[in-house]
Order: C-alpha cells, then structure tokens, then sequence
C-alpha cells in the first residue's frame, strides 16, 4: 500500500501544504528544524492516530492555530481512497473517510506504517512502557477492533485503581470492586492473548532481521513476559506458566485469579498489580537480556530489528498478493547517518523491493544515491521535488 497525496493544513510547522509521493522511495532533504520529520509524522498519525514522537495531541497543531486537518489520498490493493482527520485541541478527533463522516477508530488500520527514529533506542534500553506501546501497535495493525479493547482497558484500569484508593479508607464494602476485577479481567485476557499471538510471531523475522543487520552478533530472541505468570508476591514459589495456545477466556480468568490473590496488596498500595499494563517485551541477546546488557551498537541493531521484523511480519500477514494489502508503508526518520554499511545494506534488500519508502535525512549524501529514490527538498515551509512525477 502507499499514500499518493497529502495535504496538511495547520499541522505542526506547515500552514498548509500539497504533496505527492511516488511509489518507492521518496527522501525528504533539509536542514534540522525544517520541518521533514513533520511530514512523515502526519502519515504515521494518520495509521495509528497518534505520533510517534509526542504523546498528547496539542503540539501537533500549529502553535496559535484551532485545529490541525491531515488529509491523504491512499492507493491500497488497487483501490484509490481518501482519508481525513481533524484534531482539535480538547475534544475528541473527527474524521472522514471517502468523503463520507466516519469514526477515528474507523480509520486506524487503513494506512500502516512502521517508523524507524532515533527514539527507537528507548525500546531496548528504555522502560517496559515503549516495549508495551510497540506490541500494542503491532497488535492493532494485524487486528484493528483491537484499539477500543485497549482504550475499554485503560479506562477500566483508571477507574479499578481509583476504587482501590477508596477501598483502603472504606473498609468494608468491595462488591463494586468484583465487578470491576470482571471487566478488567475481560479485557486483559484479549489484550495478553492478542500480544502473546503477536509476539510469537513477530519473533522468527525479529531473529532473521537481526542476523542481517549484526550478522556477527549472536542470536536475538524475543518473548512475552506476563504478569500473570511472574511478578509481585511469585518469586518464592513456582507456577505453572501459561500454555502457549491459552485463549483470551484462559488467560482472562487466570488475570481474575491473579487479582484475587493480589487483592490485599492491591488495596494497601492503591494500584493494579497484575495486567497487560504490567506486562513486557523481553528481548534477549544469546543468553543475556538487551536491556542493561547490551552495547550502544547492539542496542541500536536490535531496535532496527524489531522494525525491520515488524515490517516484515504485516507484509507476510497480508501479503501483497491478498485484497488487503498489508505491507506497510516504511518510514526511516532521520537515521541513515547512524547506519554503518552493514546496515544500510540490510535496508537496501528491503528498500529495492518496497511499495513506498519514506527516507528523511538533513544530508543528502548521508542516503547513497542508488537508495534515495526521488528526492524532495524541505526548507522554509516548501516541499519541491527535483523531478516531476
Ligand atoms: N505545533 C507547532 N507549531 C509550529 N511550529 C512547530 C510546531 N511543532 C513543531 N514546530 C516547528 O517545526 C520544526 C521542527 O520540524 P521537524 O519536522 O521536526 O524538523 P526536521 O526537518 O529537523 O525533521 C521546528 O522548527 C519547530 O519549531
Ligand atoms: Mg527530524
């Protein structure tokens, strides 16, 4: 699949702007600060709803403007679609679909993206909250409906750890609280059992793309770590883990069993102690976890990795060859100059064979030429291409 047009009016840096993208690779060349990473942003906003580099909307809208309106034109197993979504600081997004009224939850899944960027380093060396925001999102592109499971979740979760603020003080009355523990546990159970698929199979491209990208580096492995089967108050005693095919249903009564077992600790501490919000991605190096083990270079190729595997994954899950298209659209936002030859030569065999690339670097040299495609140049609030389309 792949974005032919965009149009962005008030959005971040840009007033408003028009641009087309070609099939292949398109590189976005400016100085820093010219708005590029602007650009691709808004197509990532537009698969998931949210950016990959801040997590609230407003500084999304241009800075003294009401709202932000990206609109794109879409080209996905051959059918031509239209996809809009207007923020508007403190209220809810709208957005249309074929020039039709839609719901924003409608429109995630249409465009996939998967965004390569510095941040990236944070999912192997930073806290389990980014490893969890990747899974989330792997889960979403493969399986949409899964968005409102998991917005239902944190509502329930905010409202459940609220309850146990008050249920330390009240002391007595918990019924409410097992109704909670219910709704919880419902939708727990479908999010662990959507990670736990998404993660196994993620896991042989994460491997493979690893050996491309550190050819001598060892194996890279990645599981799903539980809190229904570790964690708080079961390092002393062992437990059986979870089978592997354990259904949503399975799991979620296992997640109820566990919160029951919790209960205590729960009310004194006035937080949920067991869920997919306590959950991790574990990633391994060999024998040794990446996190805190792993070298800058490692950490690095592992997080190109895990990209890289995803990207694969959602191009496999819904092949080219399939009515929906699935291949992603692959973003690579300001990290050529990072990459040494061995990984950019792991790119390139991914970048030759892809349906829509979007490169940004603040150096056009930093891309080699055979790779960058067509090129744009951002500078000053313009975008021009060098050739027409
Ligand atoms: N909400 C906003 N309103 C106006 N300008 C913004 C907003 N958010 C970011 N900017 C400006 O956008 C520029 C950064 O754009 P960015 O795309 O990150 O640059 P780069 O070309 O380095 O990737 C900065 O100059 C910043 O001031
Ligand atoms: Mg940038």
């Amino acid at each position: 699949m792949r974005v032919t047009h965009l149009q962005l009016t008030d959005f971040r840096s840009y007033e408003v702007v028009d641009v087309q993208f070609g099939p292949g690779v398109t590189t976005l060349v400016g100085r820093n600060g010219q708005g590029k990473t602007n650009v691709v942003e808004a197509v990532r906003y537009l698969s998931t709803l949210s950016s990959h580099r801040v997590a609230s909307d407003a500084p999304l809208i241009r800075f003294g403007a009401q709202r932000a309106v990206i609109g794109a034109k879409v080209n996905k197993a051959g059918r031509a679609l239209s996809l809009e979504v207007t923020l508007v600081p403190g209220k809810a997004n709208t957005a249309r679909l074929n020039r039709g009224n839609a719901k924003p939850r409608d429109l995630i899944g249409i465009v996939r993206t998967v965004v390569f960027a510095p941040e990236d380093l944070s999912l192997v060396k930073g806290d389990p909250g980014g490893r969890r925001t990747f899974m989330d999102e792997l889960c979403v592109a493969l399986q949409p409906a899964l968005a409102g499971d998991m917005a239902d979740y944190d509502r329930v979760l905010r409202q459940r750890s609220s309850m146990l603020k008050t249920a330390k003080n009240a002391r007595g009355d918990l019924t409410m609280l097992d109704i909670w523990d219910e709704k919880l546990a419902g939708l727990g159970g479908r999010i662990v059992a959507a990670r736990r698929r998404a993660v196994r199979a993620l896991a042989p491209y994460v491997a493979t793309a690893y050996a491309d990208v550190a050819p001598d580096g060892g194996d890279c492995a990645v599981t799903y770590a539980t809190s229904l089967d570790h964690g708080e108050g079961r390092d002393d005693y062992y437990v059986e883990p979870m089978a592997p095919d354990a259904s949503a249903a399975d799991i979620g009564q296992r997640l109820l069993e566990r919160l029951i077992e919790l209960r205590p600790k729960e009310i004194d501490r006035g937080v949920t102690l067991a869920g997919p919000h306590r959950d991790d991605l574990e990633i391994r190096l060999g024998a040794m976890p990446a996190r805190g083990y792993a070298s800058h270079g490692e950490s690095w190729s592992c997080a190109l990795a895990l990209r890289l595997g995803s990207y694969d994954l959602l191009t496999a899950e819904d092949g080219p060859d399939s009515d929906d298209d699935g291949e992603p659209i692959l973003i690579l936002d300001d990290v050529f100059a990072e990459l040494d030859l061995g990984r950019r030569a792991a790119l390139a065999a991914r970048l030759v064979t892809a349906s829509q690339v979007l490169i940004t670097a603040a150096v056009a040299d930093d891309v080699p030429t055979a790779l960058a495609g067509d090129v744009v140049t951002v500078a000053g609030g313009k975008i021009e291409r060098e050739n027409e389309l």
